[in-house]
């Protein structure tokens, strides 16, 4: 049968970096995201008896490096549904794939509920997400819908996503900012890995607990300013680890720090907005619907052009358009 599923990118509000176990992607600490309404990997699977290779297309090239990771997560979805066939899989993204945006999450999320159903299982939310887990950690918070938490487990079968809201919980703009179209320099698990030398990565993870759980208060109470503040911090944490690790990493650009700048700026004499950066020189800016269209006028008038709206989304589900 031919599946195809449709998975939105997310952005972090706490974010994962370092893994407690490297080969069951099991995160040093929880993190908590959002859905992205306009950042969508589409996936196509069929298994196909007459295939002696798996077949892999991702927008639109065969490439060996990207297939091999997508081959080791269809082998887990063959062991769970015990079948030796092999798959074809045409993949697309409706974005740029380059330098952190963060392409793996939907991608995986979206091969893993599209290849699950193409081999004829029916799994629930919580297997689905500990499986995309093991292809792309960040993968699982692309399961549920909305506003999501990876509670992160100290076993294979602890550690998977889960739905705090729905999208329509809270009216916010994400605004992602493209600051630069190289592929990443340094990839997100070598950049895990290096950060587990680092001297201050253990106060990072002793506040985690209080971190998240105040982060989740702000969330109840949708106290924006708290919230954004927390989440702006984080972002900067993140990159104080990278920064400050051997080797170190410096994921900016020219362009990531002026929007940094600017969007502190706007803070200080319009409304509350703030920033957050994964691994890479993009910046996610964050602010209340009602002030979406002013960001976008503010950022205009800076000549920055290049950007990709989004709302939060529902989670990772079928459609019927396929790809091939
Ligand atoms: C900085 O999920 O890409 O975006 O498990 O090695 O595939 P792997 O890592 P990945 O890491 C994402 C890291 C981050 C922060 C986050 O999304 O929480």
């Amino acid at each position: 049968m031919k599946t195809t599923a449709i998975a939105p990118s997310n952005i972090a509000f706490i974010k994962y970096w370092g893994k407690k176990d490297e080969e069951l992607r099991l995160p040093a600490n929880g993190s908590i995201s959002v859905n992205l309404s306009n950042l969508l990997t589409t996936t196509t699977v069929e298994f196909n008896k007459s295939l002696k290779t798996d077949d892999i297309t991702i927008n639109g090239k065969r490439d060996a490096k990207k297939a091999n990771r997508v081959m080791k997560h269809l082998e887990r979805i063959r062991a769970v549904a015990r079948i030796p066939t092999k798959a074809r899989v045409v993949s697309q993204n409706n974005f740029p794939t380059a330098g952190g945006l963060a392409s793996s999450a939907s991608g995986f999320a979206a091969l893993t509920i599209a290849g699950t159903k193409a081999a004829g299982l029916s799994l629930k939310e919580k297997e689905l997400s500990i499986l995309a887990r093991q292809g792309s950690g960040s993968a699982c918070r692309s399961v549920p819908d909305g506003f999501v938490e990876w509670l992160d487990g100290d076993t294979d079968k602890t550690s998977f996503a889960i739905s705090l809201y729905p999208p329509s919980y809270w009216d916010i703009a994400i605004v992602v900012v493209l600051a630069g179209n190289e592929e990443k320099s340094v990839l997100t698990s070598e950049g895990m890995r290096f950060v587990k030398s680092n001297p201050f990565y253990p106060v990072r993870l002793s506040n985690m607990g209080r971190k998240i759980k105040e982060l989740k208060q702000y969330m109840k109470k949708r106290d924006f300013e708290r919230f954004g503040m927390l989440v702006e911090s984080e972002a900067l944490e993140l990159h104080a680890m990278a920064l400050t690790s051997a080797p170190p990493i410096i994921y900016w650009q020219p362009l990531t720090m002026r929007v940094m700048k600017l969007v502190q700026g706007i803070r200080s004499r319009y409304f509350p907005v703030y920033f957050t950066i994964d691994s890479g020189p993009h910046v996610c800016i964050v602010c209340e619907k009602k002030n979406q269209n002013l960001l976008i006028q503010k950022l205009r008038q800076q000549n920055i052009q290049d950007i990709i709206i989004n709302k939060p989304s529902l989670g990772t589900r079928l459609t019927s358009n396929h790809l091939f």
